[in-house]
């Protein structure tokens, strides 16, 4: 490895140039994976137009009118999807697509080495109501030879091996964070340039914190050791906050220390949140910013998923919360 590689890039670097200085330290050291992580920033970036443009959309959509790419006006979650899948097709370098928006895998037939995992727009819920929404992606490599036909252990991997992961974040600013197994840098997309350039670099997330995001709406269906952790946040007077994106409430507990919980509860016993484009990607993320992640019972990155859209309990963010908070599970 070149030392060279290792001197931090200063802030307001692009993201296609951080990702091509720092390309060595991919585990496959290979350009197609650069390639994939410049393929997503760039779907983002339509994505973004098309989230900005929401109000927009909601009132043009009765009127069957098309959009300036030619397609019919269509949901945001599903556009979204279309975006996404249409880059990594192009792209070449993915050669299966797990998606929120796809009952089976997408085979891309195709040679490429990777399989991505995505939630293309996650808080659908607040995209009316103009509050922040995200997308959470996971990349892995395909176990077996390229040319040969997919099978279930190239899809259903755990979330340890995952080579890099992250979301955009489409809020007050829009914003990539990813990782790649070596710490979490954060991108700030500058509109008029059109760039992701460099604004949080090596993301380290408070070893601890005052703030717990969860919807509290399921209080009376949530396990004991849950509503206690709640009592304890409540007794020490934590701050809550609760956004109803995942991404966005992730992202602000990175930042400022915090626990964000979606627990079992009676009426969802595993949880609502989607292990394999949901939990995965933000356990890693949170790993290896120092904070941690688990279903209360193991490490989310540890759990081998039986399908696709297989849900999980998710308790993510500051490790000293979080192991508080396992410790009163049962
Ligand atoms: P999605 O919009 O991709 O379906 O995800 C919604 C998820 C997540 O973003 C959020 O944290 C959670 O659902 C909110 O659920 P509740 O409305 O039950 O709190
Ligand atoms: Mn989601
Ligand atoms: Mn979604």
């Amino acid at each position: 490895m070149m030392e060279s590689s290792r001197i931090a890039l200063p802030i307001g670097t692009a993201l296609d140039r951080f990702i091509k200085n720092n390309q060595e330290q991919f585990q496959y050291a290979s350009g197609e994976l650069s390639q994939l992580l410049r393929d997503i920033a760039l779907a983002s970036k339509v994505v973004n137009r098309e989230v900005n443009k929401a109000g927009l959309i909601d009132i043009m959509g009765p009127m069957g009118s098309m959009n300036t790419a030619g397609d019919q006006q269509q949901k945001l979650d599903v556009l979204a999807n279309i975006r996404f899948t249409r880059a990594l097709t192009k792209g070449g370098e993915a050669c299966a697509l797990i998606s929120e928006e796809t009952e089976s895998f997408v085979d891309l037939n195709n040679e490429g080495k990777y399989v991505i995992a995505i939630d293309p727009l996650d808080g659908s819920s607040n995209i009316d109501v103009n509050v922040s929404i995200g997308t959470i992606f996971s990349i892995y490599r395909r176990k077996t030879p390229v040319g040969t036909p997919i099978q279930d252990e190239d899809i259903l991997q755990k979330g340890s091996e995952q080579v890099a992961a992250g979301y955009v974040l489409y809020g007050s600013s829009t914003m990539l964070v990813y990782t790649a197994g070596h710490g979490v840098n954060g991108f700030t997309y500058e509109p008029s340039l059109g760039e992701y350039v460099l604004s949080h670099p090596d993301m380290k997330m408070p070893e601890d914190g005052k703030i717990f995001s969860v919807n509290e709406g399921g209080y009376h269906t949530f396990p004991e050791g849950v509503k206690k952790y709640l009592s304890y946040c409540k007794e020490k007077q934590f701050v809550g906050r609760y956004i109803g994106s995942l991404v966005a409430d992730f992202h602000r507990n990175l930042l400022k220390g915090g626990i964000y919980i979606y627990p079992a509860s009676a009426k969802a016993p595993e949880g609502k949140l989607r292990l394999m484009y949901e939990c995965n990607a933000l356990a890693f993320v949170a790993e290896q910013a120092g904070g941690k992640a688990t279903d209360g019972k193991r490490r989310i990155l540890d759990i081998q998923p039986k399908s696709l859209h297989q849900r999980a309990p998710f308790f993510v963010g500051s490790k000293q919360m979080v192991e508080m908070a396992e410790g009163l599970l049962d």
